[in-house]
């Protein structure tokens, strides 16, 4: 896989088959090569890039058969892209006869020009025991194990497990370590058909983090609009469906939050190719045939519009809205995604340090969400181990890009105590006002401070035998703080250093002699110097620091091996020094901690620095990718070619 663009685990990504490039991410439509509704290149005029059949089915049939192996699956479907294959495992899980072997299977995938091969996985059901789940997921590794030459194919190797997490996890880490270089979630059609989301939303988690992030994700029979911006968002890149044609077979239509019923509806939306040609009742007076079709081509354009929609969210960084917005659409939906945040800790190592659009909050569902996680982790530690009594600010004294000075002069600058904000409803540190998404942040306001109370009792918690105060100008507790002499501003660096590069390292970041520059109009900092040398500049957007090579230099005197580098081969280092972005290939060890889009330092083989850039992807992710580009080098040592 290439990545494009990314929102956490949701990605735009490419990969290649021997038909042509995939872009993710995408649905394979499902084609029937017995009984062909829509052709493939009908498909691709309204959005497909490849097709899914069965290779099983072709196998059975002595014409089909006949003709694809003589002239190829491609000249068997009319379709010269990428064209993925099944197995037959399904068709053995509903109809329970199977009269191929694994190997033979994937030969004859292979031998008709299959792209993507499917091997003959073990379908372990959502109602199976444990045991029967175990021996399926291990009879379907040691399958895969079967397969040593791939060929011109790409082999799938489903992860199966049921319902049982460490089984789904056993399966993905055999999986994502196997020749199959294409990662199929199976075994969950049931939950599919069921609506059992929550339950879907577990098993993907669980796959995805465990498996492989350079091999594409596919959901098998994971075609229903109203879920597929979910499963993208827990890294889902591919869908196959055969539902557009089975839901317009039962007179029914896909839209993007649901599906209805032709007989209950009036109208047709403007943007379905429905729209021009038939009233409601025109259609449903058709021959079957001819609604059968009609219906398809509806249900096929809803599903590549609502992938259009997934791909410019995941571009203008507003997935997990729309997802939190869309969870509303429907009960099933909503509990769906009251598991995605039940598991926010699991997501919070795979988000980005900051978002190019506005953190939307609509209520406090909204402050579990992963991409408040890191600041929330943050926070408690800055609570617990500063040994210090906290003041907690009035809402009215903070509101983003508005800080009430005469609070930080007169008390902040004074005295040696914790200042805390009230952000939603959570306890922030001061410093960080402005650093993603504390200030880029649009509220409704609607529930400020109802749940309040637990951010409260937490931070009591955490500071032990300190105190928590609420600010009032006549606190009397205001003379019993230590007092010190200190300047807001560089704490503040300080602070969003601990923040970015780890727990203190700001106070050797930025020592007492820096010079902080503030731009005039906004008197927000903008650099920081050294002795004459600019270290660092303060981002507008998000209130992060981009690094200079001086302030690399002086980070990678600080921060032990491996902590936020990545070391890259002497080849490469001769290119990055000049400028040059990373490419993964090219890296020999890094930090397994390191954030996606945080400032990564390049260092050769002797651990000296080269460059400074962002990092693509996060450190969990980044020993996966062989393709493409891991940071983007902003400053280098010898200057940009
Ligand atoms: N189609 C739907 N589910 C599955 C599955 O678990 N395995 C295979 N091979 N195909 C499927």
């Amino acid at each position: 896989m290439e990545l494009i663009h990314r929102e956490g685990l949701a990605r735009i990504a490419k990969f290649e088959t021997a038909h042509g490039v995939i872009e993710t991410p995408t649905i394979l439509p499902v084609i029937n090569p017995n009984l062909v509704v829509v052709t493939p290149n009908e498909m691709r005029e309204l959005g497909s890039q490849g097709v899914i059949t069965n290779s099983y089915i072709i196998r059975r049939n002595p014409g089909l058969r006949e003709h694809a192996e003589k002239y190829g699956l491609h000249s068997l479907l009319d379709f010269d892209g990428p064209i993925m294959t099944d197995s037959g495992t399904f068709q053995s899980y509903v109809y329970g006869d199977m009269e191929y072997e694994n190997l033979e299977i994937v030969e004859f995938q292979k031998k008709i020009g299959s792209d993507i091969s499917t091997i003959l996985d073990i379908f372990s059901r959502p109602d199976d025991s444990y045991e029967q789940a175990r021996q399926a997921v291990l009879e379907t590794y040691r399958r895969v194990g079967e397969v040593t030459d791939p060929g011109n194919t790409i082999i799938a190797g489903p992860i199966q497990g049921s319902v049982y997490p460490d089984l789904r996890r056993l399966s993905a880490e055999k999986m994502g370590n196997s020749v199959a270089g294409y990662l199929p979630i199976g075994g969950v059609v049931p939950l599919l058909e069921s609506y059992n989301y929550d339950t879907l939303v577990e098993i993907i988690i669980n796959a995805k983090l465990n498996a492989h992030f350079g091999k594409p994700a596919h959901l098998f029979g994971g075609g229903h609009p109203m879920f597929m911006a979910m499963a993208v968002l827990l890294g889902i890149d591919v869908f196959d469906s055969a539902s557009y044609v089975k839901y317009a077979r039962d007179n029914r239509l896909l839209f993007p939050d649901g599906t209805r019923d032709l007989k209950k509806m009036s109208y047709f939306p403007s943007w379905s190719p429905l729209y021009d040609k038939y009233t409601v009742k025109e259609l449903t007076d058709s021959s079957p045939e001819e609604r059968t079709r009609a219906l398809s081509m509806h249900n096929l354009y809803t599903m590549f519009m609502e992938l259009s929609e997934i791909k410019e969210r995941i571009y203008e960084q507003t997935l997990w809205q729309y997802v939190e917005a869309k969870s509303r659409s429907h009960p099933y939906l909503f509990k769906a995604f009251l598991k995605i945040l039940e598991n926010s800790d699991l997501l919070v190592p795979h988000e980005d340090l900051y978002r190019k659009s506005p953190y939307y909050s609509y209520d406090h569902y909204s402050d579990k969400s992963p991409s408040i996680g890191r600041i929330k982790k943050f926070t408690r530690d800055f609570i617990s181990g500063s040994g210090k009594d906290s003041v907690i600010l009035p809402r009215e004294s903070w509101k983003p890009g508005r800080l009430d000075r005469k609070i930080i002069r007169d008390v902040y600058e004074k005295l040696d105590v914790n200042m805390l904000i009230q952000w939603e409803n959570r306890l922030i540190p001061v410093e960080l006002e402005e650093t993603y998404p504390v200030e880029q942040i649009l509220t409704s306001s609607i529930e400020e401070g109802s749940v309040y109370s637990d951010a409260l009792m937490e931070a009591k918690l955490l500071s032990g035998k300190k105190g928590i105060y609420a600010y009032s100008p006549d606190m009397k507790e205001l003379d019993s703080f230590p007092v010190k002499s200190r300047k807001f501003d560089l704490e503040k660096i300080r602070t969003i250093s601990d923040f970015q590069f780890g727990r203190n390292s700001g106070i050797q970041m930025f020592p007492d002699g820096v010079e902080i520059i503030k731009s005039r109009s906004t008197e927000r900092i903008r650099n920081i110097l050294l002795d004459g040398k600019i270290l660092a500049t303060m981002r507008a957007h998000d209130g992060f620091f981009t690094l200079t090579t001086e302030g690399a230099k002086r980070l990678l005197s600080i921060v032990e091996y491996p902590k936020l580098r990545v070391k890259v081969t002497d080849d490469s280092a001769e290119y990055n020094a000049k400028g040059l972005n990373v490419f993964f290939k090219f890296i020999t060890d890094f930090d397994p901690d390191i954030i996606a889009m945080n400032e990564t330092l390049v260092v050769n083989e002797k651990d000296e620095l080269i460059a400074v850039g962002r990092s693509t992807v996060s450190g969990k992710e980044i020993g996966h990718y062989r393709k493409g580009v891991a940071i983007k080098v902003h400053h280098s040592i010898e200057g940009h070619v």
